[in-house]
């Protein structure tokens, strides 16, 4: 028998999309920066009353018809890790916003603790807290927040010159922010003459110049028309992944959570339901609540072959350096037309076909990083079902026509 190998081209062709690379230098991605736990905040003067409610399990709906008292943020627990773009998403009221302020002590909590690198924020005094902000943490809100009476480039350079930045350096910086979101021919122009997306995104400029490791955004990108929105969330994912900035974005966007996201936070009246990738959260949503919200977004956009790859024991494995004749009888005792050749070293070789009695090299392996999308038509056709490999070429499993379609359907299905 011949082994015939799929070509090498094939293979490197592969998986050359892995990670989102490039952590600072020093800085491992990945490494947690901000833990926070059992956070809460209640809106009251006393707000023993409404914890101790929330502790037994009362809601915010509860906690306000009792006690007239307003719940932002309830017993939240998560970390948010370097150079990973960190989404927090909900329905309006839910506390999205108030949780990003408590995460730059814009907001005080009522309880529970917030470490960035190491260090306990909550235990920070006025002086060590504004420091802190300084160097690590800028952040973007919802309502663009400019002064009327500035420019969009000492709009942009403020932040700067609060952290008391020379007059040239902070205009440099924010020259440089105000090109990265296409805004330097209105450097001299006032808000009042910018339309409310141009506004947004001097905001964004704003945070921009600052260079901050961690950039804090509320609702940054919902003033923006469609075209200028995904080109903004392209320049967002660029800065992540030159400079592995670590950003927590909020949004009401489903479809723009899915796209940006590493990881999605979904809260629900104050409380975070759901935390996990997007493909985690679109195959496995926690609750009515979460499969409702992103019930719109198309699956084969999201998943990748990878989420779908399956090697259980219906995939039936030759191992390289295997008796052919014995290989075949095994597929034949099986019941099924076609084994997958592993070699040695974990590689992909081949599809051994019962029919043909030789090792074919199609159909051709796919990237573990492919979107479902792209691979509808190749899972369609192929005679058997498709294997995936990973960036060195090593076998993880197949895909399915019944998987995929099972997949798809659920994602239309509105009875969910
Ligand atoms: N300063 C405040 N005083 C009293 N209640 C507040 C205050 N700020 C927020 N809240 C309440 O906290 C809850 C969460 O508000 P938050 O602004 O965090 O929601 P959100 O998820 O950002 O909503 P949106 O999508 O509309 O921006 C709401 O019930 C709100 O009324
Ligand atoms: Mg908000």
């Amino acid at each position: 028998m011949t082994l015939i190998l799929p070509s090498d081209a094939a293979l490197s062709a592969v998986g050359a999309d892995t990670a989102r690379s490039g952590a600072r230098v020093g800085e491992a991605r990945g490494a947690v920066r901000m833990e926070v736990r059992n956070l809460c905040k209640v809106f009251a003067d006393d707000p023993r009353p409404a914890l101790a409610l929330l502790r037994d399990g009362a809601g915010k709906a509860e906690v306000l018809a009792r006690l007239n008292v307003n719940v932002g943020v309830v017993d939240a627990s998560f970390d948010i890790r370097a150079g990973e773009i960190f989404v927090i998403m909900g329905l309006s009221g839910s506390g999205k916003s108030t949780m990003v302020r408590l995460l730059n002590r814009l907001i005080e909590p009522t309880a529970g603790s917030i470490q960035l690198d190491g260090r306990d924020l909550t235990a920070l005094s006025k002086n060590e807290l504004v420091e802190v902000l300084r160097r690590d943490l800028s952040m973007v809100f919802q309502s663009f927040a400019l002064l009327p009476n500035r420019t969009a480039l000492d709009n942009a350079a403020f932040g700067l010159e609060v952290a008391g930045v020379g007059r040239d350096a902070r205009r440099d910086a924010a020259m440089r922010a105000l090109d990265k979101v296409g805004l330097s021919a209105y450097a001299h122009r006032y808000p009042r003459e910018l339309s409310g997306g141009m506004q947004q995104r001097v905001g964004l400029a704003r945070a921009l110049a600052k260079n901050p490791s961690i950039l804090l955004m509320d609702e940054a990108f919902s003033a923006l028309d469609p075209l200028i929105r995904t080109d903004m969330q392209n320049e967002l994912l660029r800065l992540q992944r030159e400079q592995a900035r670590t950003i927590v974005f909020i949004s009401h966007d489903a479809d723009e959570a899915m796209r940006i996201a590493d990881r999605i936070a979904v809260m629900e009246e104050g409380r975070i339901v759901q935390i996990g990738t997007p493909a985690e959260i679109i195959t496995n949503p926690a609750d009515e609540y979460v499969r409702a919200f992103f019930r719109g977004v198309d699956p084969s956009r999201v998943l990748r072959a990878r989420d779908l790859a399956r090697c259980d024991d219906r995939v039936t494995l030759v191992e390289e350096g295997e008796d052919p004749i014995a290989a075949l009888r095994r597929l034949a005792e099986r019941g099924v037309g076609y084994g997958y050749v592993r070699g040695r070293d974990g590689r992909f070789l081949g599809v051994l076909s019962r029919a043909e009695g030789t090792i074919l090299n199609r159909p051709e392996p796919v990237a573990a990083d492919a979107p479902l999308h792209s691979l509808l038509r190749r899972v369609a056709t192929a005679p058997c079902p498709v294997p995936v490999v990973d960036g060195g070429g090593r076998f993880l499993g197949v895909l399915t026509r019944a998987a995929l379609l099972e997949t798809l359907d659920r994602g239309d299905d509105p009875r969910g």
